[in-house]
C-alpha cells in the first residue's frame, strides 16, 4: 500500500485511578480490617455466585458510610475524588452523593463474574488491601468489540488476528496498587477471570450521583 493510512482513535472510556495519601491509606486500612471482624450478620452477605467472597453492607438498604462513622473521613476523600474525574473528563459537578457503598472481602480463587451497575452514574474500586502480585487486578470489558455477545448491536464478525489492539482487545485491565481508587461511568462492564492466588483481597465499592442532575431543561436536587 503506498497512500498514508492513519487511524483515529474515537469515542475513549476514562477510567480514572486515583491515589489516597499513604498514611491515610494505612489509617483507612485498618478501620476496614476492623470492620470486617466485627460488623453484626445482618450487613453481611454472601452470594452463591462468588462462593469465595464476603460482603458488608451489599444489600440495597444499607450504606457502609451510613453504619461506621470512623469511615467519614475516608467518604469525604472518595467524594472528592469524584469530583475531580468528573471535572477532569470535562463536566460540572461540585458535589456526588454516594449513595451505595460496601466492602468486598475475597479469598483464594475468587473471581468476579461481568457485570455493571445500574441506578448509578459513577462507580469506583479503592484497593484496600491488594497485592498486585496475587490479587486479580479488575478487568473492563471493551464494549467496542464486544459485539458477539452483546445484543442490540448487529455487526458482522470475522476472526481477530493475532495481534492485539485497542480496537479487538475483549479485556483491559489497569495497573493499580493497594491505596488507589479507580473511577469509571457506571455502564462500564467489569469484573475478573483470574483467580485469586491467595485471599484477603480487600475492596471497596461505591456508586454515586450528582447531587444536582441539570441538562439545562429539566432539573432535580438529591437530599441526602
Ligand atoms: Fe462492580
Amino acid at each position: 500500500m503506498t497512500q498514508e493510512v492513519r487511524v483515529f482513535n474515537i469515542n475513549p472510556e476514562p477510567i480514572g485511578i486515583f491515589s489516597l495519601p499513604k498514611e491515610k491509606h494505612l489509617e483507612f486500612k485498618q478501620y476496614i480490617q476492623s470492620i470486617l471482624i466485627e460488623a453484626p450478620d445482618k450487613l453481611r452477605q454472601k452470594f452463591n455466585k462468588e462462593p469465595y467472597t464476603h460482603h458488608i453492607c451489599n444489600a440495597s438498604n444499607q450504606n457502609l458510610f451510613n453504619y461506621f462513622p470512623e469511615l467519614n473521613e475516608l467518604k469525604s476523600y472518595l467524594q472528592k475524588i469524584l469530583v475531580s474525574y468528573i471535572n477532569l473528563i470535562g463536566y460540572e459537578c461540585d458535589q456526588f452523593i454516594i449513595h451505595s457503598a460496601w466492602l468486598n472481602d475475597s479469598g483464594k480463587d475468587s473471581t468476579l463474574g461481568f457485570h455493571m451497575h445500574s441506578n448509578s452514574f459513577l462507580s469506583a474500586n479503592y484497593y484496600v488491601n491488594f497485592d498486585p502480585e496475587n490479587h486479580s487486578l479488575l478487568d473492563f470489558r471493551n464494549d467496542r468489540c464486544d459485539r458477539k455477545m452483546t445484543a442490540g448491536h448487529q455487526t458482522i464478525v470475522i476472526p481477530d488476528s493475532n495481534k492485539l489492539t485497542i480496537y479487538n482487545s475483549l479485556l483491559v485491565k489497569l495497573p493499580a496498587n493497594e491505596g488507589q481508587v479507580l473511577v469509571w461511568r457506571s455502564h462500564m462492564n467489569h469484573g475478573y477471570n483470574v483467580p485469586n492466588k491467595i485471599g484477603k483481597r480487600i475492596t471497596l465499592s461505591l456508586n454515586a450521583i450528582p447531587k444536582v442532575v441539570d441538562n439545562g431543561r429539566y432539573s432535580f436536587t438529591i437530599q441526602e
